[in-house]
């Protein structure tokens, strides 16, 4: 807790203007009782700003899924409160929360979640037309071109590569032009080549429309294809690197690992930044370029 951190601030917290933040996490747990009581997240705090591209490491049952889960109104926390915009989706009732989610928020699954009897264009569009809204086709068009996938509309899922059919659903996600897009583990079923494709291009969806992107993943040289990157640990945020390099992220990860085995929770005495007091200090986590 009283680590401090030598990571650049590139924002003032209290200059941080609200309209400039497009997810807020406060002090948020989560405790699953089944069983026995586990506390995926315990107190998380993180603010995304808008247009930024977020990527959310640890290893496996470090609580990724669930702050992913928690931050796109999927689920609600045990305590703490989320904000997406300026709407405090953590106190909606189910069924606004979920129109919430269908009008603003994307998500996009590792097992892709397409409708196999819908080809690729009615499943992109989906989502539009169950929320009853015309579909922009002038949007949905620069969409297909910027993922490739303008040649494949009249396909089915089962006809699709691994790639292509997670390309449909980044689209599919994009379609209603949600206020973010979360992602958790997009490239965790493609192999190398195929999961670099779309990297790249949720960075240029992010780089070229402004887009938000949080995306969970395991794999380093993912993470650097993101602005910033949280890493996990205990269900709550170990570190906060602004702008990393592959190198520095591996790095990080390889001490993580190295510091796990020693002592879990308490690592953080043996000199790794506190992942609470970087974001105590910062408040908010680093801005657009
Ligand atoms: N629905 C659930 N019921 C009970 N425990 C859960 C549930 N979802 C997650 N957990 C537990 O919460 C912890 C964090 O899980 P998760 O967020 O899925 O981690 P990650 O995505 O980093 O692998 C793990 O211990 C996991 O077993
Ligand atoms: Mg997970």
């Amino acid at each position: 807790m009283s680590t401090q951190t030598q990571a650049p601030v590139r924002r003032d917290p209290r200059s941080a203007d609200a309209r400039d933040v497009a997810v807020r996490l406060e002090d948020v747990s989560r405790v699953f009782r089944r069983g026995g009581e586990v506390k995926a997240l315990d107190g998380v705090s993180l603010s995304v700003p808008r247009g930024s591209f977020l990527a959310v490491m640890g290893r496996s049952g470090s609580g990724k899924s669930t702050l992913l889960q928690i931050a796109a109104g999927l689920d609600v926390p045990t305590s703490g409160s989320v904000w997406i915009g300026d709407t405090e989706v953590s106190s909606l009732r189910e069924t606004p929360r979920t129109r919430f989610r269908r009008d603003r928020v994307g998500f996009v699954f590792q097992g892709y979640n397409l409708l196999p009897s819908l080809t690729v264009e009615e499943n992109i569009t989906l989502p539009l037309r169950l929320a009853g809204t015309a579909v922009d086709r002038a949007w949905v068009g620069t969409l297909v071109e910027q993922t490739g996938l303008a040649d494949l509309l009249h396909r089915l899922p089962g006809e699709l590569s691994g790639g292509q059919q997670q390309r449909v659903a980044i689209t599919r996600a994009l379609g209603p032009r949600p206020d973010v897009v979360f992602a958790d583990e997009p490239t965790g079923a493609l192999d190398l080549a195929t999961g670099q494709r779309v990297l790249a291009l949720l960075g240029e969806l992010v780089a070229e429309h402004g887009q938000t992107v949080v995306m969970v993943t395991h794999d380093p040289g993912a993470a650097a294809f993101a602005h910033d990157t949280v890493v996990m640990a205990d269900g709550r945020i170990r570190e906060v690197l602004l702008s990393p390099d592959a190198e520095s992220l591996a790095a990080v990860l390889g001490e993580q690992s190295v510091l796990d085995a020693q002592g879990g929770p308490d690592a953080g005495a043996q000199g790794v930044p506190d992942g609470e007091g970087v974001l105590d200090a910062q408040g908010v986590l680093g801005g657009q370029r």
